[in-house]
């Protein structure tokens, strides 16, 4: 299949989400889902394929609707997951673990089977918030233990809820406490713990997505909606999704903020130490984390395609490099298979 980058959304105002044509069904024992509440949700509501099998075109395009994420954000990171743990013959990738419907690519890059989201790696990584470190537990689904602890540091640090009165507002304190928290939590008893340059600025991105994109139009982030979309997947009744675009530069900016109240270093856990990564030193910080991406995806990507292929395996890097501001001719997938 020939995949094309669609064009960027036009209508980005408030509106409520879902629509009609979108009511909540939960996932049947067949249905895949996997470590991100995003897509997780959008799958529940028909946004993305029930069946938790999407393509790149349909990631972006339900992105942008459901949550006015950025079109340059959501085809960059569409693009990651097709390039990372999907197929990019066929263009689909699995929001969960792995499925016979998704083969393996003609050299198996992946292996015997297109990994899925789900698998660890590559874009699934380490210190998540509401799911264990591989090694140390369920990596994929939710968990009820980190929630637990998510909503203590809500209670310890979050704002006063204009609705029930007590500290009920997960606001950029609660982010900055709650990451540090887990950074440290990690080092401390994931003995494996990889924390490379790549995860940690997805960590740090996914964890602004809760304070930007969860609220909606809301004025406030509460734990209400916090556990609807983590731990019910559905949307939260009332909800409208917000009116200012999540862009690339958005996103990060408020994933800096997150960062900058505890600065952690990316770095692994070596004989029961953190040991910190040697920098890129691209020349730019986020040329440095297209260059870690890349360090995690197959070079066979470009060393082993022809034809179609080859075409969308260019398409597809050209699309996660734009809003890094890397050459995608130059930082090339250097990975193993
Ligand atoms: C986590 C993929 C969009 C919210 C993840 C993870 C993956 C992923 C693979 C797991 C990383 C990990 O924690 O180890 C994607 C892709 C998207 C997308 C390919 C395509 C655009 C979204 C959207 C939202 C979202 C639109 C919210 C509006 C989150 C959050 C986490 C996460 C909050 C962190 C979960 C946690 O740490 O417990 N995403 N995502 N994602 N995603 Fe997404
Ligand atoms: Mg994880």
């Amino acid at each position: 299949v020939k995949i094309k980058l669609p064009a960027p959304a036009t209508d980005t105002s408030i509106k409520p989400i879902p629509d009609a044509d979108h009511p909540f069904k939960a996932p049947g024992p067949n249905d895949l889902r996997g470590p991100c509440p995003g897509l997780n949700t959008m799958a529940n509501h028909g946004y993305l394929p029930h069946n938790g099998i999407a393509t790149f075109e349909q990631i972006i395009a339900a992105s942008q609707e459901a949550f006015n994420m950025g079109f340059d954000l959501a085809s960059s990171l569409a693009a990651l997951a097709i390039l990372g743990r999907g197929n990019a013959f066929i263009n689909k990738v699995s929001i969960g673990g792995v499925t016979d419907k998704i083969p393996p690519l003609p050299f198996q890059i992946d292996g015997p089977v297109a990994g899925g989201l789900a698998k660890h790696g590559r874009f699934e990584g380490d210190i998540s918030e509401t799911r264990h470190d591989i090694g140390e537990g369920d990596f994929q689904n939710f968990q009820d233990d980190l929630y637990d602890e998510f909503l203590t540091y809500v209670g310890r640090f979050g704002g006063d809820s204009t609705v029930t009165g007590d500290a009920s507002v997960v606001n950029l304190k609660v982010m900055q406490e709650f990451r540090w928290h887990r950074f440290q939590q990690e080092v401390a008893s994931d003995e494996n713990l990889v924390y490379n340059l790549a995860r940690l600025s997805v960590s740090y991105n996914e964890a602004a997505f809760v304070i930007t994109l969860f609220p909606g139009a809301d004025a406030e982030m509460n734990t209400g909606i916090l556990g609807s979309f983590f731990r019910n997947q559905t949307f939260p009744p009332n909800w409208s999704r917000t009116g200012t675009i999540g862009t690339f530069d958005a996103i990060l900016d408020v994933a800096e903020q997150i960062l900058q109240a505890h600065p952690v270093s990316a770095g692994r856990n070596i004989n029961g130490q953190y040991v910190l990564d040697a920098p890129p030193n691209t020349g730019s910080a986020t040329t440095d984390v297209h260059f870690d991406l890349m360090s995690g995806l197959s070079a066979s990507l470009v060393t082993n395609t022809t034809g179609l292929l080859q075409e969308n395996v260019q398409l597809l890097l050209k699309v996660l490099a734009a809003p890094f501001g890397a050459d995608p001719t130059k930082q090339l997938p250097t990975g193993s298979p």
